[in-house]
C-alpha cells in the first residue's frame, strides 16, 4: 500500500473534504518535494508554522543537541533548562508586562489555558469572542470559536459564551463603511456585555488578524477602542497570537500593530518552526492566581521543542526576519493589488506582513463569495507548483502565508501563478 492508500484505510480523514493530494518527502526553506521529485513554492508553510523556514539547520542543531541530553523529564514535575530560558525569552519579547508562560502542545491546549486562567484570577465565568473567529478544535476553545460550520454536531457548548461582530469591514455587520461608522463594531462591545451577559465576563478573546475567518484585518484603531471598553468593565484581554504570532504579520507578535496591551497572550504556530509547542503568556500577577493542583501538561515545555524554539527566535532576530516578512508582504500586496485591476475575481486584497487574504467574489458589486473559483484557483495553483491556503467563513479567501525566508524570485513566481490561476476561474 502506498501512503495514499494508507491513509485511506488507516488515518481518520472523515473530517476533511480532501487531503490535497501531495505526498511530501521533504521540505527546505520555502519549497517542498513530493515524493515524485516535483518541488512546490510553499505559501502555506504547514498553517503558518514553518516561519524560520523548513527544515531551518540552526533549529535542527539546536534540537539535536538536546536531544542527546534529554528528550522529556515532564518540565512541571523537574526542572528543565530550556524550558526556563525559553520562558525568559518569551518575557524579554512579548508586549508590555506579559511574564509568567505556561507551556503546552498545541494551540487549543494554550487558550484552554488561558481561559482558565482568566477565570482564577477575576472570578467571573464569561467569554466574548468574535463571530468569524477560530480558536480550535477543543470543547471551550469551539465555544469560543464564532463560526458554526466548525461547531456543527458538537453541541451543546459550554455556557457563557457570546459573541461580538467581527470587524470585517468587507463585509460589516452594520453595513456601515470605516471611518465613517466610528468602529460601530468595536463601541457594540459595550451593548454585548450590557444585554447578552450575567455581569461575569472575564475575558474577551481576539485574534490580532482573524487568520481562519479570512485574514479579517481590524482597523489600525479597532483595539484601542475595545480596550477602552473593557477596562471601564474590568474585562481581561486574551489575545491569541496562535496564527500571528513570531513575525507572521511583519511584527513579532500581531497585537502590537495596534498599540494595546494583551492581559494573557496565546502562542503556538509559528513558536518552534514546527516542533509542537504552546504558551500562554501572563502578567505575573495574572498567572499566579493559579493555585497547586490546577494546571498541567504532561508533555508541555518539552525540552526539544523549548530548545527549538529558542534557536528559532534567535534565527528569526539575526535574520531580521520579522522586518523582512513587513517589507516582502508590502511588495506581495502591491502586486496583488494591481492584479485586482485586471482580475474582477478579487472583490479584497488584505493583510499585514506575511498574513495575506485575497477574497474572490462573483460579482464586485454584490460580493457574492466565490467559493468553487477559489476551490478551482487554489487546485490550478497546486498543479503549476505553488501550495496556497484557503479560508474564510464562506472559503472564498486565498490565504497567502509562506515561511518568512521566502526569496524575491520566488514570491515573483507566485504572483506569476496566482494571476495565470485567477485568470482561469
Ligand atoms: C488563531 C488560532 N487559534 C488557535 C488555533 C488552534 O491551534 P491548534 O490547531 O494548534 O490547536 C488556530 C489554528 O489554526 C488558530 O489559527
Amino acid at each position: 500500500m502506498n501512503t495514499i492508500e494508507k491513509y485511506k484505510k488507516y488515518v481518520n480523514t472523515s473530517m476533511l473534504a480532501k487531503v490535497e493530494p501531495v505526498v511530501i518527502s521533504k521540505a527546505k526553506g520555502a519549497v517542498v518535494t513530493d515524493v515524485d521529485g516535483k518541488n512546490y513554492i510553499d505559501c502555506f508553510a504547514g498553517i503558518a508554522v514553518v516561519n524560520a523556514g523548513h527544515c531551518n539547520e540552526k533549529v535542527i542543531e539546536a534540537a539535536k543537541a538536546q536531544m542527546d541530553n534529554l528528550i522529556h523529564c515532564c518540565s512541571y514535575v523537574y526542572y528543565a533548562q530550556p524550558t526556563a530560558d525559553l520562558a525568559e525569552k518569551l518575557a524579554e519579547i512579548a508586549p508590555g508586562r506579559l511574564q509568567k508562560s505556561f507551556f503546552g502542545n498545541g494551540g487549543a491546549e494554550a487558550i484552554e489555558g488561558a481561559l482558565r486562567l482568566a477565570k482564577t484570577f477575576t472570578g467571573k465565568t464569561e467569554f466574548i469572542a468574535l463571530q468569524a473567529s477560530f480558536h480550535g478544535r477543543s470543547y471551550a476553545t469551539l465555544s469560543i470559536t464564532g463560526n458554526n460550520a466548525r461547531k456543527k454536531r458538537g453541541g451543546p457548548y459550554m455556557a457563557g459564551c457570546t459573541f461580538l461582530p467581527a470587524p470585517y469591514c468587507y463585509r460589516c455587520f452594520f453595513e456601515l463603511e470605516y471611518p465613517k461608522c466610528h468602529l460601530r463594531c468595536a463601541r457594540a462591545l459595550e451593548d454585548i456585555i450590557h444585554f447578552n451577559t450575567y455581569d461575569s465576563v472575564a475575558a474577551f478573546i481576539a485574534e490580532p488578524l482573524l487568520g481562519e475567518g479570512g485574514i479579517i484585518t481590524p482597523p489600525d484603531d479597532y483595539f484601542l477602542e475595545i480596550e477602552k471598553i473593557l477596562k471601564k468593565h474590568g474585562v481581561l484581554l486574551i489575545i491569541d497570537e496562535v496564527q500571528t504570532g513570531f513575525g507572521r504579520t511583519g511584527r513579532m507578535f500581531g497585537i502590537e500593530h495596534y498599540g494595546v496591551e494583551p492581559d494573557i497572550m496565546t502562542t503556538a504556530k509559528g513558536i518552534a518552526d514546527g516542533f509542537p509547542l504552546s504558551a500562554f503568556t501572563a502578567r505575573e500577577e495574572i498567572a499566579d492566581s493559579f493555585k497547586p493542583g490546577e494546571h498541567l501538561s504532561t508533555f508541555g515545555g518539552n525540552p526539544v521543542s523549548c530548545a527549538a524554539a529558542l534557536a528559532n527566535i534567535a534565527y528569526l532576530k539575526e535574520g531580521k526576519l520579522v522586518e523582512e516578512a513587513a517589507r516582502k508582504g508590502e511588495w506581495l500586496k502591491a502586486q496583488l493589488e494591481e492584479l485586482k485591476k485586471k482580475q474582477s475575481r478579487i472583490g479584497e486584497v488584505r493583510g499585514k506582513g506575511l498574513m495575506i487574504g485575497i477574497e474572490l467574489v462573483n460579482d464586485r458589486a454584490a460580493r457574492t463569495p466565490a467559493i468553487d473559483e477559489a476551490k478551482k484557483a487554489r487546485q490550478f495553483c497546486l498543479d503549476q507548483g505553488l501550495l496556497i491556503g484557503l479560508g474564510g467563513v464562506f472559503n472564498n479567501v486565498l490565504r497567502i502565508q509562506p515561511p518568512l525566508v521566502i526569496s524575491q524570485q520566488q514570491l515573483e513566481e507566485v504572483v506569476k501563478i496566482l494571476d495565470l490561476a485567477l485568470g482561469r476561474v
